[in-house]
């Protein structure tokens, strides 16, 4: 059984990279057509977004269509909700555009909730989600992605993207933990 171990950790295969990058074409296609005509303003939250941006943002064939990175800083809050997020580097005046955040993943959706809040008001035309996976069953925060790769069970992820500590972005396809080696 192929399997690859990081952190004393052990992921088998999940998503091959063939069925992610059909799937990635697919979104864009989507998102070509019910964007045609406006200037979408792709927003990609680093770090994890980075590979699924990249691959979606060739696949939007849209002439006025843009892509930009923002970074989301956290630190503790005052509140007991714990972690409150600041966007950092969007330096693209969004007013009366078309805003789609790309994220690699949603999980609680309390960070995306928050980032999509933020950029509303700045008072662009729209705020869409597109994110490559999306796990309903862990979700704690009012938000519904309109682009959605694949829905996946509430468990850990890495590749394509996803890390574990930083490592594994590169691998071409994603992997989960294996539940064989829980104790
Ligand atoms: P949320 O606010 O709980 O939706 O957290 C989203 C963030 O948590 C993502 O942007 C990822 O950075 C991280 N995350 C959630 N699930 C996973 C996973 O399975 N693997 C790696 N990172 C994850
Ligand atoms: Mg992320």
């Amino acid at each position: 059984m192929k399997q690859v171990t990081y952190k004393g950790l052990t992921f088998e295969p999940y998503l091959e990279s063939e069925k992610i990058r059909s799937r990635v074409k697919e979104l864009g296609a989507q998102i070509t057509k019910d964007c045609r005509g406006k200037r979408p303003l792709l927003l990609c939250v680093l770090n994890g977004a980075f590979a699924f941006a990249s691959d979606l943002f060739r696949s939007v064939d849209l002439p006025d269509a843009e892509i930009s990175f923002i970074r989301l800083k956290s630190y503790e809050g005052t509140s007991s909700s714990g972690v409150v997020k600041e966007i950092m580097g969007l330096s693209e005046d969004i007013a009366g555009r078309t805003v789609i955040v790309v994220e690699d993943i949603v999980d609680t959706g309390k960070t995306i909730y928050r980032l999509v809040n933020d950029l509303k008001a700045k008072d662009p035309a729209e705020v869409k989600i597109a994110t490559l996976l999306f796990k309903p069953e862990s979700l704690q925060a009012p938000v519904n992605p309109e682009y959605v790769g694949f829905n996946i069970p509430s468990d850990f992820i890495i590749g394509y993207g996803l890390d574990l500590d930083g490592l594994a972005r590169n691998l071409p396809d994603i992997w989960v933990l294996s539940k064989k080696y829980d104790d």
